[in-house]
């Protein structure tokens, strides 16, 4: 196990204070970068004051494998951030490619300013400058599962943040690295 659901979750308040001392006058639009996202979201969310505006996109760059493909993929209708201190939510940066490019896209979209927050960085792996705000943990460069990441569709609804090995495919009896 790399992060424990107890460690992350002590992690998340911490970073929701942190959240929640920028946002002052009113709490940020959040921005859910599924489909990974979407369970470190709803934790950090429940954390804040207030009733944030909330919008999800889906953005994937890896299908069914391990490496990133390079080409990410945007898809879903536009979220209206019009003028909304945007709060983008990831679960993890790896090359920097997603979040620059939804980021670009937001403020394109007239967004006041989109600040990241993202449960992981591997900061070994970055291809593309791109400044988070926000950061649960700094991992080494393993590709990760659990609490909402996948391998493959799979594994999302593990509770903590595990190192994929082979043989959780073995284990789960169906399908195999992709
Ligand atoms: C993962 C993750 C980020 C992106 C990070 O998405 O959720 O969106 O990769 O990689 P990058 O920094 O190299 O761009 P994934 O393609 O696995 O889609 P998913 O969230 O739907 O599983």
């Amino acid at each position: 196990m790399l992060l424990g659901r107890d460690t992350i979750l002590a992690r998340c308040h911490e970073l929701a204070r942190a959240i929640a001392a920028e946002y002052t006058a009113q709490p940020p639009c959040i921005v859910a970068v599924l489909e990974g996202a979407r369970t470190f979201t709803e934790q950090l969310t429940k954390l804040l004051p207030g009733r944030p505006r909330y919008h999800e996109v889906r953005a994937s760059s890896y299908g069914a494998g391990t490496v990133s493909s390079g080409k990410v993929v945007v898809t879903g209708s536009a979220p209206p951030v019009a003028g909304q201190r945007v709060l983008l939510v990831e679960d993890i940066v790896d090359t920097g490619r997603t979040i620059d490019k939804l980021r670009a896209w937001l403020l394109e979209l007239g967004a006041v300013d989109v600040r990241v927050a993202t449960l992981l960085s591997k900061p070994s792996r970055r291809v593309v400058t791109v400044p988070l705000d926000y950061v649960g943990f700094e991992i080494p460069d393993e590709f990760v599962i659990g609490y909402g990441m996948d391998y493959a569709g799979k594994y999302r609804e593990l509770p903590d943040v595990v190192i994929y090995q082979p043989q959780h495919a073995e284990a789960g009896g169906e399908g195999s690295a992709g």
